[in-house]
């Protein structure tokens, strides 16, 4: 199989950063406007998009199991190959807790899981007012909201500073980092 090198990301690598990366930033700016301006109506579409990710992002975790993280394509400070790991960690792993959370907050709340009308949790309606769900575990649904909230702040902070580091390998160090990670 196709590893990743120092001259060349494998085409795994490469497909998977970019689906995972547009949908992360497509959905973290939907829930947050979704959410500013009370816009139910996105919530569904939301939520489809947010449990569909898994099919990209669980994938990617095993492969970066498989085949490490890519080697540094030059020399760098210390503080800049520390740097880059811990946010490459923060940005995976918020993509796998991403969707947990929202799939606890949602399902454990009673307000259902469904992928585009395909339901995967059913609502949980309130016999005595059938226009009202009731939470199936107010805790863990309190729980999946705060942690969604918070670990999508950070993952907001996360992406604006890999963002700048790929600008600057490419603006100033310009080195082949963007370039590998483009597959040229
Ligand atoms: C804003 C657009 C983005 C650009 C320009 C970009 C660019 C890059 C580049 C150049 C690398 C290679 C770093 C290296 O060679 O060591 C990389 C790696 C990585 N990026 Fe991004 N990225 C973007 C968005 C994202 C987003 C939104 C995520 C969130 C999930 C993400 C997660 C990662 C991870 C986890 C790695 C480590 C290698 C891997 O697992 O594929 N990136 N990115
Ligand atoms: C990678 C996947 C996901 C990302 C990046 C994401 C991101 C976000 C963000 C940034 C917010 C705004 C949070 C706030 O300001 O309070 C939000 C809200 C929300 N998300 Fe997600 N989400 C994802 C997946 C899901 C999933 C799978 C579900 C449920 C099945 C979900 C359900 C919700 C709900 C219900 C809200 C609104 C919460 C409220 O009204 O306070 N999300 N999401």
């Amino acid at each position: 199989m196709e590893l990743d090198t120092k001259e060349k990301l494998s085409s795994k690598t490469i497909v998977l950063h970019w689906i995972v990366g547009v949908m992360m930033i497509i959905l973290l700016a939907v829930g947050v406007y979704m959410t500013e301006t009370e816009n139910h109506a996105l919530y569904p579409i939301h939520k489809s998009f947010g449990v569909l990710i898994l099919i990209f992002v669980v994938p990617r975790v095993f492969w970066r199991m498989k085949n490490g993280w890519p080697e540094p394509v030059s020399q760098y400070s210390m503080i800049e190959i520390t740097l880059s790991k811990l946010i490459h960690w923060v940005l995976i792993i918020g993509t796998v807790l991403m969707p947990v959370s929202g799939m606890m907050m949602s399902g454990y709340g009673g307000h259902g899981i469904a992928i585009f009308g395909l339901e995967l949790v059913p609502m949980n309606f309130d016999p005595t007012n059938p226009k009202e769900v009731i939470p199936i575990n107010g805790a863990l649904a309190g729980l999946g909201h705060q942690m969604h909230g918070l670990i999508g702040n950070i993952l907001i902070g996360a992406i604006v500073l890999h963002f700048a580091g790929a600008l600057k390998h490419h603006l100033i160090d310009k080195d082949g980092t963007m370039r590998r990670m483009l597959g040229k």
